[in-house]
């Protein structure tokens, strides 16, 4: 019998006979019957099975196999209008796919985050991180799904790079060189120069609009901090849309309409992983998330935000004062506390920015906005692109930034340079502000963070 998908029947149960394959999350066990818990991965749900001693043969084999091992089962499907569950699978044959041991780390319940970070291949198979990866999933497809419907190009940017587009210098080092010797000459290396991971695809996206017009960037990216936060991982998925004939304006209608959309399509697709997070992560979650879906997120410049911040009653590590780079502390007292709402600060010092930066008239700001969401603090960070070619040049100038580096995206503003904007979305950052989990290396499979490959 042809396999149904645990998924399917629970969107459209009928009674009948039906093959089910899947992993055991609990069996219970009475006189002559046991109920088991099943789970394909398909869906947040688990089936109900029953097998009853009299009515398959071998019952004592399936009887005493243990959480986390593997079966294929035919049965009989039927309403249970008075139990729990609305419906359970009467087993009538099965199959052994895999046993599992008793020391299957999952056997116990209850296990702490930090102890399942450390087996990454085993913890998908927890109830938390099968609901998590089924978001990650789902908010993916949604992100391709708001820039598809509003026409913006799907491009493909550098993995490899000979850039730094951020200007931080926080990048990982490319090379098939002899990792024992220190080398700073590169031009016997693999590409004849130096070449890192990139930081960010933002400057092949630029060109990419310039002929495009409008286009976003999904993809890794790899920064070489050494921030051990919580909310910072050394590898890393990001969204970066680019826009051309747009301004900082129309760049946060964009970022808001497309933080609005996959909230929206999350509370219709993940009804009931969010409803898990609500439950067990973060208290009021969904309706939080359908307020914000309805309201408009506020916009306050960074001038005024160092005024709230300044005449705030709260205890802050860092002292806020105009010229400072917002920290954590700040930005969730701004959304959370004054605004208590997503909320764009624009027009931020530009000695604290990155040099793309378009420079505002006021000779000391740049048009720069980050959105500011409660929990997490920097979701979103953009700004309007410096498209003037003599002031991105004596900005850079003024960085120490080499000119010859930078040849490409100068040409951009040479040969018929047009305003534009766009921002990055710190893809792990919507999914903590979504799903209410607060550590980074528990929204992504495979966290690799300051210090751990896990
Ligand atoms: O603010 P950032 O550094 O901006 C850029 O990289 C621009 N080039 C984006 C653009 O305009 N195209 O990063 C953008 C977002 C942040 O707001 C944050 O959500 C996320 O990326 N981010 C990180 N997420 C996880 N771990 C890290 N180490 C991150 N660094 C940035
Ligand atoms: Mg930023």
């Amino acid at each position: 019998m042809k396999r149904t998908e645990i998924k399917v029947i629970v969107q459209n149960p009928s009674e009948g006979e039906v093959c089910v394959c899947g992993w055991i999350r609990t069996i219970r066990k009475s006189k002559g019957i046991c109920f088991i818990a099943l789970s394909d991965g398909s869906t947040a749900e688990n089936i109900q099975l029953v097998a009853e001693e009299n009515a398959i043969t071998e019952y004592d084999k399936l009887s005493s196999l243990g959480t986390g091992a593997s079966i294929s089962v035919n049965g009989l499907l039927i309403f249970t209008p008075e139990a729990k569950q609305p419906f359970e699978i009467k087993v009538k044959s099965y199959t052994i796919l895999g046993f599992c041991p008793t020391d299957y780390p999952l056997q116990k319940k209850n296990h702490t985050p930090e102890f399942l970070r450390t087996i990454p291949h085993l913890r998908v198979r927890s109830n938390t991180f099968g609901n998590v990866f089924r978001v990650r999933s789902e908010a993916s497809f949604a992100i391709h799904e708001f820039f598809r419907e509003n026409g913006f190009f799907y491009v493909h940017t550098p993995i490899i790079t000979d850039s730094d587009a951020e200007g931080a210098g926080e990048m990982f080092t490319v090379t098939t060189l002899n990792p024992t010797l220190e080398n700073t000459d590169f031009t016997g290396d693999f590409f004849s120069k130096h070449a890192s991971l990139t930081v960010s695809g933002q400057l092949e996206g630029e060109y990419m609009a310039m002929g495009l017009g409008k286009i976003y960037t999904f993809g890794p990216t790899f920064r070489a901090e050494k921030s051990f936060t919580a909310r910072h991982a050394a590898e890393f998925w990001m969204i970066e849309p680019e826009m051309a004939f747009t301004d900082l304006d129309g760049l946060c209608e964009t970022a808001e309409a497309m933080l609005k959309f996959v909230l929206t399509k999350l509370l219709e697709r993940c009804k009931s992983e969010l409803n898990f997070f609500d439950k067990f992560y973060d208290n009021g979650l969904v309706e939080r998330l359908k307020a914000v879906t309805d309201t408009q997120f506020s916009r306050c410049s960074y001038t005024e935000a160092i005024e709230h911040l300044e005449k705030a009653n709260a205890d802050f590590e860092y002292t806020p004062k105009w010229g400072i780079d917002l920290q954590t502390e700040h930005e969730r007292y701004l959304t959370e506390i004054v605004f208590q709402n997503p909320v764009f600060v624009y027009d931020y010092p530009k000695e604290i920015k990155a040099f793309y930066m378009r420079q505002n008239d006021d000779g000391k700001t740049v048009a720069a906005c980050d959105l500011l969401v409660p929990r997490v603090g920097e979701l979103i960070g953009g700004s309007q692109r410096e498209e003037r070619l003599d002031i991105l040049k004596s900005r850079m100038a003024e960085l120490h930034m080499d000119e010859n580096a930078y040849s490409r995206y100068l040409d951009t503003r040479k040969y018929g340079s047009v305003y534009h904007s766009g921002f990055g979305l710190g893809f792990e950052r919507l999914l903590m502000y979504v799903t209410g989990i607060q550590n980074i290396r528990d929204v992504i499979p495979f966290p690799r963070t300051a210090g751990t490959i896990y």
